[in-house]
C-alpha cells in the first residue's frame, strides 16, 4: 500500500474497452471475413421467410426425461418441426439449429411464420420467436484497485488460482503471452470442456476454448474460435491474463499488465462477431458452459431492457446460479440517459463503468498564449508534431458546402492544414470524424464533448494528433473561434499521467437506471475501471511492437464487466463455499462512494454520482473478500419475486424450467427480495408505509456487535427494527425490519428521487446498502 503506484516505478496496467464501434484496430480483411461469415448464415436455406427461432417448450409431466438421455430430449424437441414427406427427414434435421439441455427447455430452429402458428397448437409449447441480434458493450487497473503482486488480496485469494472464468465473446487470441501457462496448474478434475485449437493452443490457463458461430446454420465446421476482432482477446486478459512485463500501446500506458485473476483459467466460447452476438448462439454456449463446471460466467454484450422470461441471459443466466456459477454482465453504454440499462435481472451483477486515475494527457491551446489550454484526452502522442507551431483553427460547423459539426463522411473542405474542431455524435463515431479530418487534409482534430457527454472524454486511436475536450472546454474554443478573425491552436501531448484525483469518475456511456424491468431492484449493482483500458488484444495497433506481447486501449462497459468477474473469481477461490449472491453481496456492501480525494465519485457532469449511475459504488476488492455480513439468496427465493412481477407461471417456467404456480410459492414485492440495496417507489399521495425485510448472515468475526447507521433519502422518513445486531456465531443469520413511509409533500416539491444508505457498522466492518427512492 505505500508504494501506491508500485514498486520499482513498475506500474501495473488496467486491462478494460468500448462498444466495438468505438474501436479502430481491425483490419479491412477481418471486417470482410466477419461479413461474409454472416451473409452465408443468411442465405443457406433458400427460403425467405424462414428465419432462426428460439421456441421455449414444456415438458409433459408424464415424460421424464433423464439428465443423460440427451437423445429422448432432443426426438421430443424434434416432435414439434414440421413434418415434411418421408424422404425429408435430413431436412426436418437441419432445421434445428440447437437443442438445449441445460439452462433452457427448448430448442432454436429454422422456421417460417406460418410454421410457428401450427406448432402453437401442439401441446407443450410454451411460446417462441424470431432471435435478435444483441450488441457488444466494448489498462492501469490492478495497481488502482489495490491489487499488488506479492501481498495483499492477490496473495490472500492466491491469484484466483483453482477458478474457472468462462467468458462469451469474440473469441481468443490463444499464443497471446496474457495467456501463457507457465506455473499454473492443470484444470481442477470437475472440469469437462473442450479445445477447438488446434495442437497446444490450449495450455493450462487457457483451459477450454468452443466456437458456436453459425453451428448448424448449414455451415461447414465454424474452425477453432480465433478472435477477429479483439474485444474477447482484451476481455479474456482483464479478467484472467498473466503478468506481461512492458506492456504499451504507442508508448503509452507503459507497465506491467494483468488481468484481476492472474491464475484463474479461462474458458472462451465464441458467440460473436464485431457485428454482435445471436441469440441462440449465446444460449448454446450458456447450456455448456454450465455443463462444463465453469466457476464464474462474464458477458460482455447484452440488449435493450426486456421481460426476464423473453431475455436469453437472465434465462442463461438463472440456471447457471443455480448451479453456483457467478454471472457478471455489462449494464451497456447507453448512458447517460435514464433507464438505459441492459441485464437488470436481480441474479446478475450488473456493471457499470468508470475512470482510473491513469490519462493519457493531451491539451489544446488557444492562440498564442501558452496560458489558454484545455485539458484533453489523446491514445497517440505523436513525437512528430511540432507543437510550438500554432495551426489555423476552425470550427467543423461552419466550414465547407454542407457544414457538418460532427464531421461527416465528405462534409469538409478547405481545411488544408488547419486544426479542426469537430463535436461528438451525429451518428459518426470519433474516429470516423479523425479520418475524415485527415481526409480533407487537416492537419489535427480537436475533438469536443456535446452537453450530455460533459467533461467525460475518451483516449481513443485516431487518424491524425488529435485531443478529446470537454463540452465546457469545446464550448469556449467555439467562442474563441468566433472572436477573432483568425483564430489559431495547437495540441501539446503530455502522456501518460497518474493521478486524477477525481478517479474514479463514472462515464458518460455507462447506462443508468432506474432499472425499467424490474424498477424495485437498484441497478446497476456496481462500477469498476472500463475507460481507456489497456489490454491484450490480437495484433499490433502501432505496428510498433514486434513480438506477441500486443495490447489495445479501449472504453465500455464490456471492459468493466471482466473486472468484477475477476474479482469474483479472487473472492471465490477464498471463499469457495459462497453462493454467487454472497459474493455479490460482499461485492456491493463494501463498494467505495468516494473518490481519491476523498470526496464523492463524480459523473460525466463533475456533479456527485447518484445511485442510478453507480449503484453501490466503486468496487473495492481487498474488502470485498472481507465484508461482515452478507445478504444471501437462494435460486428458490427468485420465484415468489418473479411473481411478484406478475409475470404468468408459464412465463416464470421459462425461467426456472420447473413448475411453478404463484398462488402457491405466494407472491412478494420485488423489493423485498434480499439483495444488498434497496429500490422504493412511492406513489402519488401515497401515506402507508412500506415494509421489507432483509436478513444478513455474519461472516465476520463470530462475536460482533453492529450499530446502525441511517442517511434517510429526501422527504422521507424511516426506522430499521432492531437497531442493534448482536451476532455470537459465525454464519448466525439475523433478520430486521425496514419501514418507508413518505413525508408530507413527498414527490410535491419537483424532486423526482432521493438516495441515502442503510449501513450495519462495527469496529471492523462497514456494511452499506444504498437506497433509492422514487417519487411517482
Ligand atoms: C487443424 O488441424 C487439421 C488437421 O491437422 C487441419 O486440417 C486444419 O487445417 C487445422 N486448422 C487450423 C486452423 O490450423
Ligand atoms: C517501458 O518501461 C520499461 C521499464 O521502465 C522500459 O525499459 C521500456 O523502454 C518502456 N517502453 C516504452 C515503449 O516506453
Ligand atoms: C434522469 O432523471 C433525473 C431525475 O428525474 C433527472 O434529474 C435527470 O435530468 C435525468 N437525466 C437525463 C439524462 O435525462
Ligand atoms: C503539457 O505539456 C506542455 C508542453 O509540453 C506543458 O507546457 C504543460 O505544462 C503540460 N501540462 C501538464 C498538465 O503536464
Ligand atoms: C499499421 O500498418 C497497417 C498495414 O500496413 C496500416 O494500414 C496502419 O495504418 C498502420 N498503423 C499505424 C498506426 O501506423
Ligand atoms: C402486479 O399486479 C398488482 C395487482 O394488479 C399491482 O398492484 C402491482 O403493482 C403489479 N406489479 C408490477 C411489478 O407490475
Ligand atoms: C395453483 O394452486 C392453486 C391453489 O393451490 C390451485 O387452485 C390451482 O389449481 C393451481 N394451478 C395449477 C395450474 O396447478
Ligand atoms: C393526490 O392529491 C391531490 C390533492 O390532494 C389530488 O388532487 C389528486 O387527485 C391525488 N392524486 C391521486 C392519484 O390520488
Ligand atoms: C467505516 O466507515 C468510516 C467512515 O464512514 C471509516 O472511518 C471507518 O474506517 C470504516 N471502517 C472500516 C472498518 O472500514
Amino acid at each position: 500500500m505505500e508504494n501506491k503506484k508500485g514498486a520499482a516505478g513498475m506500474q501495473v496496467i488496467y486491462l478494460v474497452g468500448l462498444v466495438f464501434m468505438f474501436c479502430l484496430s481491425l483490419t479491412v480483411a477481418d471486417y470482410d471475413e466477419m461479413a461474409l461469415e454472416s451473409v452465408a448464415a443468411e442465405k443457406n436455406d433458400g427460403n425467405n421467410d424462414m428465419q432462426t427461432y428460439i421456441v421455449w417448450v414444456q415438458k409433459p409431466t408424464s415424460q421424464k426425461f433423464s439428465a443423460e438421455s440427451h437423445e429422448d430430449l432432443e426426438s421430443w424437441y424434434q416432435s414439434f418441426l414440421p413434418e415434411t414427406d418421408a424422404n425429408s427427414n435430413q431436412l426436418t434435421k437441419q432445421r434445428m439449429i440447437y437443442a438445449y439441455h441445460n439452462v433452457a427447455t427448448g430448442f432454436a430452429a429454422r422456421l417460417t411464420p406460418e410454421e410457428v402458428k401450427t406448432m402453437e397448437t401442439i401441446e407443450g409449447f410454451v411460446s417462441a420467436r424470431p432471435e435478435k441480434i444483441l450488441p457488444l458493450q466494448t489498462t492501469h487497473s490492478p495497481d488502482f484497485l489495490g491489487l499488488h503482486q506479492g501481498f495483499g488480496l492477490w496473495e490472500a485469494t492466491n491469484y484466483g488460482e483453482g477458478v474457472i472464468i468462462g467468458l462469451l465473446d469474440t473469441g481468443i487470441t490463444p499464443d497471446h503471452p496474457s495467456f501463457s501457462d507457465e506455473g499454473m496448474p492443470p484444470p481442477p478434475a470437475k472440469w469437462k470442456g473442450k479445445c477447438e485449437f488446434n495442437g497446444t493452443l490450449c495450455n493450462n490457463k487457457l483451459i477450454g476454448a468452443r466456437n458456436f458461430m453459425g453451428v448448424g446454420k448449414g455451415q461447414p465446421s465454424p474452425g477453432p474460435p480465433f478472435d477477429l476482432d479483439g474485444h474477447g482477446t482484451h476481455t479474456s486478459s482483464t479478467a484472467a491474463g498473466r503478468f506481461v512485463e512492458g506492456a504499451s500501446v504507442f508508448g503509452q500506458a507503459n507497465g506491467t499488465a494483468a488481468g484481476m485473476a492472474p491464475k484463474a483459467h479461462l474458458a472462451v466460447y465464441k458467440v460473436c462477431t464485431g457485428f454482435g452476438c445471436a441469440e441462440a448462439d449465446i444460449m448454446a454456449a450458456l447450456d455448456v458452459a454450465v455443463d462444463d463446471g465453469v466457476d464464474v460466467l462474464s458477458l460482455s454484450l447484452g440488449g435493450p431492457s426486456i421481460p426476464f422470461y423473453k431475455d436469453v441471459i437472465a434465462i442463461g443466466a438463472f440456471a447457471a446460479i443455480q448451479k453456483g456459477i457467478f454471472f457478471s454482465c455489462a449494464g451497456g453504454n447507453s448512458g447517460p440517459f435514464n433507464r438505459s440499462l441492459s441485464n437488470e435481472a436481480p441474479w446478475i451483477l450488473t456493471v457499470g463503468a468508470s475512470t482510473t486515475d491513469r490519462i493519457l494527457k493531451s491539451e489544446a491551446q488557444i492562440g498564442d498564449d501558452k496560458n489558454n489550454h484545455f485539458d484533453g484526452k489523446s491514445f497517440s502522442q505523436p513525437q512528430d508534431f511540432d507543437s510550438k507551431v500554432t495551426l489555423p483553427l476552425v470550427y467543423a460547423g461552419s466550414v465547407g458546402n454542407q457544414p457538418s459539426a460532427f464531421c461527416k463522411e465528405g462534409t469538409l473542405e478547405n481545411v488544408e492544414g488547419k486544426i479542426v474542431l469537430c463535436e461528438t455524435g451525429g451518428g459518426v463515431t470519433n474516429i470516423a470524424k479523425g479520418e475524415e479530418v485527415k481526409r480533407a487534409g487537416g492537419a489535427a482534430m480537436i475533438l469536443m464533448n456535446q452537453e450530455t457527454d460533459g467533461f467525460s472524454t475518451l483516449a481513443e486511436s485516431h487518424a491524425l494528433p488529435t485531443t478529446h475536450v470537454s463540452y465546457a472546454a469545446g464550448l469556449q474554443i467555439k467562442s474563441y473561434i468566433s472572436s477573432t478573425s483568425s483564430p489559431t491552436a495547437t495540441i501539446l501531448f503530455n502522456g501518460t499521467v497518474i493521478g486524477d484525483a477525481l478517479a474514479p469518475r463514472v462515464a458518460f456511456f455507462s447506462s443508468r437506471g432506474p432499472n425499467k424491468e424490474s424498477p424495485g431492484i437498484l441497478k446497476p449493482d456496481i462500477i469498476g475501471p472500463g475507460v481507456d483500458i489497456l489490454a491484450a488484444w490480437p495484433v499490433s495497433v502501432d505496428n510498433a511492437t514486434q513480438s506477441k506481447a500486443t495490447f489495445n486501449i479501449i472504453s465500455g462497459t464490456s471492459m468493466a464487466c471482466p473486472h468484477l468477474s475477476g474479482i469474483a473469481a479472487l473472492v471465490k477461490s477464498s471463499h469457495p463455499d459462497w453462493s454467487p449472491a454472497a459474493i455479490k453481496s460482499a461485492i456491493m456492501t463494501t463498494a467505495d462512494v468516494l473518490n481519491l480525494a476523498g470526496l464523492p465519485i463524480v459523473d460525466q457532469d463533475q456533479n456527485p454520482a447518484n445511485v442510478f449511475a453507480m449503484g453501490a459504488g466503486h468496487v473495492n476488492p481487498s474488502k470485498a473478500n472481507d465484508p461482515g455480513l452478507i445478504y444471501d439468496t437462494q435460486a428458490e427465493d427468485y420465484i415468489p419475486y418473479l411473481c411478484g412481477l406478475n409475470y404468468t407461471d408459464k412465463e416464470i417456467q421459462i425461467i426456472t424450467q420447473q413448475k411453478v404456480n404463484c398462488s402457491q410459492v405466494g407472491v412478494i414485492s420485488e423489493a423485498q427480495l434480499n439483495y444488498p440495496s434497496f429500490s422504493i417507489k412511492i406513489g402519488s399521495n401515497e401515506s402507508q408505509s412500506q415494509y421489507y425485510t432483509r436478513t444478513v448472515r455474519n461472516v465476520g468475526p463470530a462475536s460482533s456487535t453492529y450499530n446502525l447507521d441511517l442517511l434517510v433519502p429526501h422527504k422521507m422518513g424511516m426506522s430499521v427494527n432492531p437497531g442493534v445486531l448482536t451476532f455470537t456465531e459465525v454464519n448466525q443469520e439475523i433478520t430486521f425490519h425496514v419501514e418507508f413511509i413518505a413525508q408530507d409533500g413527498a414527490g410535491k416539491d419537483g424532486v423526482a428521487f432521493g438516495q441515502g444508505y442503510l449501513k450495519w457498522v462495527s469496529d471492523k466492518h462497514n456494511v452499506t446498502s444504498p437506497i433509492a427512492v422514487v417519487f411517482d
